[in-house]
């Protein structure tokens, strides 16, 4: 039988999806029961205000361990992590925050005997040479960034500590995440959430990669979903732990500038091409999650078109209320 998961932290939960990742766990298992941590950055009013949060670095055990004796933790749900392009330019940083953050982790799963671990992986597995369309569950994982590395090494790191410990742990492969609530930092999916912002604050933007550049994405509600979806699934359903693929949609920049006019028509986009091409090119178009659909489940719920319409929205409200940029 599961252990029950009834006081949870999350790491890195004023990045892009840890602050709604947060808020909705509070939401399902109560705002007290659910420790908000984050390193440097201060919490939005909501997440500060709304239950617990510390600050704590996640390279220094003891300074989350503190917090995991006090609030009696047995769920982590680990989303502290330096992503590609901020990698790139500081490849020991990433070395060190990924890796030491994540064996940390670990290591506090089993001292504290937990119910759960929860540390996604990215795309970023994935480098030159796999085949692009629909890539499968099992291929060959060569990344070409040092977050790419990371994740590699993190999936084999939580495998490791499933099969020799038995420490429930789980976690999926993200593609870019798209959100109206914070803004991402220091990765290459970036633009497809920049843009958005960008075409209601300006109705133009200059996307730093090219325009058939496809990669997966997908939408932060099916992002949030999917992820408690799996940490709340059937142990014994699971024949994958630490990397299931996780797919949701995918395009290319031109096709969202496509979707944006749709609702802006006066929109305009231009290129101006950056050193995150290279990691862009190292990735796959499309992913093929069927390990998820069937083991747990998973079935995504927003297209490129429902996505657009719904980040419009929210955008658009924010700016009125003069508060795009929160
Ligand atoms: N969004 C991440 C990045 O671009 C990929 O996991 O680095």
């Amino acid at each position: 039988m599961a252990k029950e998961m009834k006081n949870i932290l999350v790491t890195g939960s004023v990045g892009q999806i840890g602050s709604e990742l947060a808020m909705e766990l509070r939401r399902r298992y109560g705002a007290e029961n659910v420790v908000a941590t984050g390193r440097k950055t201060e919490p939005s009013e909501e997440l500060r205000s709304s239950g617990p949060f510390y600050f704590i670095d996640v390279t220094n055990i003891d300074t989350i361990e503190e917090v995991v004796k006090k609030h009696n933790i047995d769920t982590i749900y680990h989303m502290a992590a330096v992503l590609s392009a901020t990698g790139e330019k500081n490849p020991q940083l990433c070395w060190n925050v990924n890796m030491n953050g994540t064996i940390n982790v670990l290591e506090l799963g089993l001292k504290y005997e937990m119910a759960r671990v929860i540390i996604p992986s990215s795309i970023a597995v994935w480098g030159p040479g796999v085949p692009l369309e629909n890539t499968p569950q099992e291929t060959v994982l060569k990344p070409a960034s040092m977050y790419g590395v990371t994740k590699v090494c993190g999936e084999l790191l939580c495998d490791y500590y499933v099969l020799k410990f038995g420490l429930d742990i789980r976690g999926l492969r993200y593609p870019g995440i798209i959100s109206h609530e914070t803004l991402p930092g220091g990765g290459t999916t970036d633009y497809a959430v920049e843009i958005y912002y960008e075409a209601v604050d300006k109705g133009r933007y200059t996307c730093f990669l090219k325009e058939d550049t496809k990669l997966p994405m997908m939408y932060m509600p099916d992002c949030i979903e999917g992820t408690i979806q799996l940490a709340e699934a059937d142990f014994s359903k699971l024949k994958h732990h630490s990397d299931f693929n996780h797919a949701a949609t995918s395009f290319t920049p031109a096709e969202v500038a496509v979707e944006i006019k749709k609702h802006i028509p006066e929109f305009e986009i231009s290129y101006e091409i950056d050193e995150r091409q290279k990691i862009a090119d190292s990735w796959p178009n499309s992913i093929d999650d069927s390990a998820a659909r069937e083991e747990w489940g998973w079935k995504p719920k927003w297209d490129l078109a429902s996505m657009t319409e719904d980040m419009l929205k929210h955008l658009r409200a924010r700016k009125e209320a003069g508060a795009l940029y929160k």
